[in-house]
């Protein structure tokens, strides 16, 4: 392992004029998509799990865990985004406001037969995939799904158990996404990407929308307190762009300080930022990492503007980060829960847990404020997604953290 964990301050940017908008992700928008998604029948808000002595050791006031290993039984947030998105698809084919069409009006025959078939196609490295092929099953229409090169056999497997036509294909991910957009304009196929580019943004935007649920259930199990720190994982940084603008609209400039965390192979965003004309930087090749969720090299533009313009820092984290972040949250110190998360869904904790215990990055953590005062909120993402990987990292030691500062 010859990569280091690098931790870049955005403080040029920070201070400067920001440019983006931030209106769409305000708490009246992400309300609309927390109303959808309570009316999806086995709807609960995913558990916000409080780690006390983890916090303690690792010298922070607190840390709290939103764990999405929870969400529709899918083991991942990514559905939030695909559902929501699909309803305001079909919301519009039927001239309807999403508000009026909650989950069982627009999954009903009636709307099926009025819209007749519509062919929902995407590209994934499993998590938003299977999300899109669940809620394809339920509307009762059909998902064609790809996955990038190096793709989990597992992963696959789940996404046809919804029912989707799903297939891996020899490109990375940012291809596959070119290569699906080209498919469906083909076959006439729905793309609902879960990343925008010039031209294609309507879509993400909503997707973006849908994962704000689940920002609006961590601040009310919150109590409406927000935390001083939000480290959060980017792919293609909808995610992230979604935390960023909620908390930006939200608070202004009391906002939290957000940390965006990206696998040091596919660190488009890291990069981006330290890219002096602000532009995003793609990264390519084969991106391969354990955190498949976050194998992507080409931001989300919309995400990235406002990353760009409002977070604190960017970390590009090499796999070893992950793992201890796995293995932290799956052997818990006594008295404090486990959290079984997966690859993607970890970084943050082992990027939060290095940062406070390694003399190697003392001048990152005094930049970031990070000290018994701060408040920390990271997001699991994802459980175990791949069981088996999940096994030979967390059982078997896959990817030892040890040696790394
Ligand atoms: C588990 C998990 N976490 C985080 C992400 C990153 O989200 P985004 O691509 O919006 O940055 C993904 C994306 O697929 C994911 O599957």
């Amino acid at each position: 392992m010859t990569q280091n964990l690098n931790v870049f301050i955005n403080a040029t940017r920070f201070s400067a004029a920001p440019t983006m908008h931030v209106d769409a992700f305000s708490h009246a928008e992400l309300s609309r998509a927390l109303a959808f998604h309570r009316s999806i029948p086995g709807y609960a808000p995913t558990p916000l799990v409080s780690l006390p002595r983890l916090s303690q050791r690792l010298g922070v006031k607190s840390l709290h865990v939103k764990d999405e290993s929870a969400r529709f039984g899918l083991k991942a947030f990514k559905v939030l985004g695909g559902a929501y998105a699909m309803a305001w698809h079909i919301s519009e084919l039927v001239g309807e406001d999403i508000g009026k069409l909650p989950f069982e009006v627009i999954t009903s025959d009636k709307v099926r037969n009025s819209i007749g078939e519509v062919v929902f196609a995407t590209t994934t490295d499993g998590n938003h995939g299977r999300g899109v092929a669940w809620t394809a099953r339920q509307l009762k229409q059909k998902a064609v799904v790809y996955m990038p090169r190096g793709s989990s056999e597992e992963r696959l497997a789940a996404i046809r158990r919804e029912g989707a036509q799903a297939s891996i294909v020899d490109m990375n991910y940012d291809e596959a996404v070119r290569m699906s957009a080209t498919e469906a304009e083909k076959n006439g196929w729905l793309v609902v990407q879960d990343t925008a580019w010039t031209g294609y943004e309507k879509i993400p935007l909503w997707i973006m929308q849908g994962y704000g649920s689940l920002m609006l259930e961590a601040m009310q199990q919150l109590h409406e307190v927000p935390p001083t720190h939000i480290f959060i994982q980017a792919g293609v940084g909808s995610l992230a762009g979604m935390v960023q603008g909620m908390v930006t609209s939200a608070w202004g400039k009391d906002r939290p300080k957000v940390i965006v965390a990206e696998a040091a192979v596919a660190d488009c965003l890291y990069r981006s930022s330290r890219n002096a004309d602000g532009r995003a930087v793609a990264v390519g090749g084969d991106l391969a990492t354990v955190m498949a969720g976050l194998a992507c090299g080409e931001a989300n533009s919309i995400g990235w503007n406002i990353l760009r313009d409002y977070s604190t820092a960017f970390a590009s984290c090499p796999d070893f980060v992950a793992t201890r972040g796995m293995r932290i949250l799956g052997n818990p110190l006594p008295g404090d829960p486990a959290v079984i998360s997966g690859e993607s869904g970890a970084v943050t904790t082992g990027l939060l847990s290095i940062l406070m215990q390694s003399p190697a990055h003392t001048a990152t953590r005094e930049a970031l404020a990070l000290n018994e005062d701060s408040r920390v909120l990271v997001v699991s993402t994802e459980g175990d997604t791949d069981p088996q990987r999940y096994r030979d990292i967390v059982w078997d030691g896959e990817i030892p953290s040890k040696q790394h500062p």
